[in-house]
């Protein structure tokens, strides 16, 4: 059963492969054509579609090629990290806010890290009309919530929702839908840090994505003296 399903996703992410590669070529056909359109409020609006299915497909090939396996780490203030992510998408307007929180340095890669944050917020915007996060550290962990106030995820999809391609029968019918990627990006980045994701519902309503990362990284448990 787990390597059927592992055959399945590997044949998935090649096909996903393959149709992203071969989307390049007509989205700089289409790229250079719209420079041609004369009236520049229409032609701003069509360049700024390209710009989002170019960074869908750069995505796509990105995850389909493996990428955010391997990652330098330097020592990172992850409170402010999060703050940065959430005081640009609060500037532009969306329904996100961080709890207050002191400074929480911690080896990571800091770029792969934001992708993986910023894909559990745009989760929480998209389908739980907001986002608050919060960053707190326990002994052994420093773990972030993305909480929101939606509609949450059936128990049985909980796990589902991680595999590429798999969106919830609710979001497929929505007009500008995503490419049903950005929780398997999210999963793959933090598992490269040697964390946890998980979500669940909370019991007041909404959902909560977890990220827990070990204060100790892999490999150094026995280290020292
Ligand atoms: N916070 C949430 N509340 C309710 N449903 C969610 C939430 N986050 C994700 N989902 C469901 O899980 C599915 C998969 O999420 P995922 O982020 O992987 O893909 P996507 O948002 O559909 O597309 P992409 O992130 O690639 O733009 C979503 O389509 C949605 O059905
Ligand atoms: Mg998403």
């Amino acid at each position: 059963m787990q390597a059927r399903l592992r055959g399945m996703i590997d044949d998935r992410t090649k096909m996903l492969a393959a149709i992203s590669h071969d989307f390049r070529t007509p989205l700089t056909l289409l790229r250079l054509r719209v420079e041609n359109v004369d009236d520049p409020v229409e032609r701003e609006k069509m360049l700024s579609t390209i710009a989002d299915l170019d960074a869908m497909v750069a995505a796509t090939l990105e995850f389909a090629s493996g990428g955010a396996k391997q990652a330098p780490r330097r020592p990172t203030d992850l409170t402010a990290l999060v703050a940065s992510i959430t005081d640009d998408l609060a500037d532009g307007g969306l329904p996100v806010s961080m709890e207050a929180a002191r400074p929480v340095i911690h080896e990571c890669d800091p770029a792969t890290l934001k992708r993986a944050l910023t894909n559990l917020i745009d989760n929480a915007v998209k389908y739980g009309g907001s986002a608050t996060v919060a960053i707190r550290e326990t002994l052994q962990a420093i773990e972030i919530t993305i909480d929101d106030t939606g509609p949450g995820i059936p128990e049985e999809e909980l796990t589902h929702v991680f595999e590429p391609l798999y969106r919830l029968e609710s979001s497929r019918s929505r007009e500008t839908g995503g490419m049903g990627l950005g929780l398997a990006i999210a999963l793959s980045i933090i598992r490269a840090h040697g964390g946890r994701l998980t979500l669940s519902n909370r019991p007041q309503g909404g959902l909560r994505a977890l990220i827990a990362l070990p204060k100790m990284q892999t490999g150094s448990a026995h280290k020292g003296p």
